[in-house]
């Protein structure tokens, strides 16, 4: 497999077999999460963006698969504040790792990386564009909850227009015949270019406004989200629009038996604290799952296959 094909962009070309395939490695890593099988190699995680799960489950994923780990969190302490390039910062790292998972502010940066080097890369997130390893964990976290990926009604909340993480989640569930509910304000709507994708792939999906017990109670997975302060422009803009979407406790009285609420974390107020202990949370476990499609998908990039589990 060449280096394009081992890198990780975005999940929106993978087939639903392929999906499936990566799914099933999470599970061997659940039960198992500690394999030695990347002794020897050296991942480094490149964080332009803040982060607590993404790169600290990645690191953990490294870990207990036997791998070193290099990286920084913070830009600020790299040579990019001498006024190196992204590309050569790529470039040296490639000297020293196997492979790259980087988080950047600019939508495209992973792409782009993959193009200037010929070790994989795995994009932990490109400013409002994608987040394929959060997707993963998602497709995993419905799968285990659900016992299918199919025909289920997914409601997304809240931040639909900066969210990388249900951009992602909608081109990966394209073939699995979801119905997405859209629940957001005007400000933060799905952007039309994600409604002309679900029209072109026969995605069926309604928009919504209103968010009460009654949007959410054929839900059988509501995906709530944080608004996301960082990618306003206008901060009067964010104030007007925080505090719309807040899932309270009292609006469960409809819900399915079987819905689960999803969150990529971190939340700021969009989910009530005493929902944590009703059988309908399950952001935690998500959050958990993080680890296992993370080990899942360093192995894939670096060449390694279910039979080698
Ligand atoms: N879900 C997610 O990306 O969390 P972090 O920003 O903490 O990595």
């Amino acid at each position: 497999m060449d280096k394009c094909n081992r890198s990780l962009i975005s999940l929106a070309d993978y087939s639903a077999d392929k999906l499936m395939y990566l799914i099933q490695m999470a599970q061997r890593f659940e039960q198992c999460p500690n394999r030695r099988i990347l002794e020897g190699k050296v991942l480094a995680t490149l964080f332009f963006e803040p982060s607590t799960r993404t790169r600290l489950s990645f690191e953990t994923a490294a870990n207990r698969l036997g791998a070193r780990v290099i990286g920084f969190a913070d830009p600020k302490v790299t040579s990019g504040t001498k006024g190196e390039s992204l590309k050569d910062t790529i470039k040296m790292v490639s000297n020293y790792a196997d492979i790259i998972v980087m988080r950047h502010y600019l939508e495209g940066a992973a792409k782009y990386a993959s193009e200037v080097t010929d070790i994989p890369i795995i994009n932990a997130g490109d400013g409002a564009n994608q987040h394929p390893s959060q997707t993963m964990l998602d497709l995993y976290t419905i799968y285990q909850s659900q016992g299918t990926l199919e025909n289920l009604d997914i409601h997304l909340v809240g931040d639909l227009k900066y969210g990388r993480t249900v951009h992602s989640l909608l081109a990966a569930m394209r073939h699995f015949n979801p119905t997405f509910h859209f629940i957001a304000p005007d400000e933060l709507r799905m952007p039309d270019e994600y409604l002309r994708y679900c029209d072109r792939h026969s995605i069926r999906y309604v928009e919504h406004k209103e968010f009460n017990e009654s949007t959410i109670a054929q839900a059988d997975i509501l995906y709530m989200t944080r608004v996301q302060k960082e990618r306003f422009s206008d901060l009067m803009e964010y104030e007007r629009v925080k505090d719309l979407y807040l899932l309270k406790l009292d609006m469960l009285g409809k819900a399915r038996p079987n819905m689960k609420i999803l969150h990529p974390l971190p939340r700021v107020n969009e989910i009530e604290y005493s929902i944590d202990d009703t059988p309908y949370a399950y952001y935690f476990q998500q959050a958990k799952n993080g680890l296992y499609a993370r080990e899942a998908l360093i192995c894939d990039a670096l060449g390694i296959t279910l039979n080698e589990l």
